[in-house]
């Protein structure tokens, strides 16, 4: 038995401590730099075009464009903010509105749609009247992911400026503000940039506008003081025991029961629960939404994955959801059989990193959790067996990571990974090798203090 224990533990600590520190040297990463080692050059671009001058401005097509892979934003939407650099006022705006018209008492004649010194532009939706749109407008405020749908991963307005006293090369507004609606996102200073140019006579005259302003936002969620949302949980046919969710991934369930912190099995969805809060399910990971990756089965030349999706709150449907995973087993040749999926392409992993969303009309809305149902998507994935790497052995068939909506979701240790059954274990002379080696190395280091 001492033998035994002494033969799991070195391992399992190196596997531990191995672990921790890549999991903290990622967390530091994100936290510092708000940087994704998975999607380095992630940003929201927010682009002024000055498409013509005014006798007294200008007029200006402003782009907002998300360049993130795989993080959307979902309804309600964007809220653009700034500070106009002199007494600028909008006089009118198509495809999007200014939030309020603030106090334009010195305008007679003509009064102006927006005469704050700081307006807030949010999104027109898709049935807006034609005489308010203008290109590529009126999405609700969602901006898809470009990974995902490149298409609609872009918003356009355009604003008449006016009220600049005789200097007509405008002055680039101050501090941009992205909200989604929340926080989370920080802008940097707008500056001049290459005017943008766009292609007419079927891409053989290109028209440059008169001037461009960008700005380049990034996403920290830190910033955004976002509790985690979400946790995996594991499972595997050659062993009976499930690995949750680590206990309190997202939150503990507050001792006290006068709080109505989650949802209690059998608990009525009725209307006495208050109407803006997020409710989310009682569990021990307290997460609205749980990633489950089942090893479902180990054919000669495949083998098979059940990848669920479940959301345990009561008052939220997640539209476009998506779901990132990297595991070095996945490649072009996989067969994902109820999502859509793309491969990311990977500047610093070995690891392969695959995308999933749903699909139109069929499970492209994770829904809500209704009485006891939770809402929930799944897939099954086969994946080729690339002989060289392929194993069941040391959790080697468990993602490395997984991210919904962007956001990291909690995974449990590696020492609580289904194992394998003990028979299996025993044939693998390196592995034993190893043991040999590390606990000797750990004796001559214990022998040396
Ligand atoms: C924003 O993203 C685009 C596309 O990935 C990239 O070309 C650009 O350099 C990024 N801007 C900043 C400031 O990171
Ligand atoms: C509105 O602006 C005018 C002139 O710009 C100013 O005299 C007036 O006090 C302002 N009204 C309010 C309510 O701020
Ligand atoms: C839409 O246009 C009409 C007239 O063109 C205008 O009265 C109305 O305020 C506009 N609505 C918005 C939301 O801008
Ligand atoms: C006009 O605008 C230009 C560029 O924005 C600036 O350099 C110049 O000082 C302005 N002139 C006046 C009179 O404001
Ligand atoms: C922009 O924001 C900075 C810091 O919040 C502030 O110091 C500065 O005065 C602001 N500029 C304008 C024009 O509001
Ligand atoms: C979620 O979607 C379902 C079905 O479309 C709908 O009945 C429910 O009201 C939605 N919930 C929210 C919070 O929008
Ligand atoms: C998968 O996603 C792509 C890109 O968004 C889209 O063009 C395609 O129609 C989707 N396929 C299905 C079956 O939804
Ligand atoms: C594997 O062996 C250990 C001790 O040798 C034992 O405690 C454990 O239950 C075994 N596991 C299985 C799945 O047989």
């Amino acid at each position: 038995m001492a033998i035994a224990l002494f033969r799991i533990r070195p391992f399992a600590l190196m596997s531990i401590l191995l672990v921790a520190m890549y999991s903290l040297s990622g967390i530091l990463l994100f936290l510092i730099y708000c940087y994704d080692p998975m999607d380095p050059n992630g940003n929201i671009t927010v682009t002024f075009d000055i498409v013509h001058w005014t006798p007294d401005g200008y007029v200006a097509r402003v782009t907002i464009q998300n360049y993130y892979q795989y993080r959307h934003v979902d309804k309600p939407g964007w809220k653009l903010g700034w500070t106009w650099a002199k007494d600028e006022v909008i006089w009118s705006i198509g495809g999007a509105f200014a939030t309020e018209g603030g106090n334009c008492s010195s305008f007679k004649n003509e009064i102006p749609h927006c005469c704050k010194k700081e307006p807030v532009i949010v999104d027109l939706t898709p049935e807006a009247s034609p005489e308010n749109k203008s290109e590529d407008c009126c999405r609700g405020g969602i901006l898809y992911s470009s990974a995902i749908n490149p298409s609609m991963s872009f918003s356009s307005f355009e604003m008449k400026v006016g009220n600049l006293e005789g200097n007509t090369s405008g002055n680039a507004p101050k501090n941009l503000t992205l909200m989604t609606p929340g926080p989370g996102y920080t802008c940097g200073p707008i500056l001049d940039a290459e005017p943008t140019v766009t292609l007419h006579i079927g891409g053989r005259r290109q028209v440059q506008v008169f001037r461009t302003w960008k700005s380049a936002c990034t996403y920290s969620s830190f910033l955004a003081n976002r509790t985690p949302t979400c946790c995996v949980s594991l499972s595997a046919f050659y062993n009976p025991i499930i690995t949750f969710c680590p206990l309190c991934s997202c939150g503990c369930r507050e001792a006290d029961k006068q709080t109505q912190t989650c949802i209690r099995d059998g608990y009525p969805a009725s209307s006495d629960i208050t109407q803006n809060l997020d409710m989310v399910k009682c569990t021990g990971h307290m997460c609205p939404v749980r990633v489950h990756w089942h090893v479902k089965s180990n054919y000669m030349e495949h083998w098979r994955i059940k990848l669920t999706i479940s959301n345990y709150n009561y008052r939220r449907n997640y539209s476009n959801w998506n779901v990132l995973v990297q595991h070095p087993g996945f490649n072009q040749d996989a067969t994902i059989y109820s999502f859509n999926s793309t491969l990311l392409p990977t500047v610093e992993f070995e690891d392969e990193v695959a995308l999933f969303w749903g699909i139109k009309y069929y499970n492209e809305e994770l829904l809500q959790a209704v009485n006891n149902e939770l809402g929930s998507v799944s897939t099954e994935i086969l994946l080729p067996k690339n002989s060289n790497t392929f194993t069941f052995s040391n959790g080697w068939a468990f993602p490395r990571r997984i991210y919904f909506n962007g956001e990291n979701c909690e995974m449990p240790l590696p020492d609580t990974f289904p194992t394998l059954p003990n028979d299996s274990s025993k044939q693998r002379p390196f592995c034993c090798l190893l043991f040999v080696f590390i606990t000797l190395s750990f004796k001559i280091l214990f022998a040396s203090h």
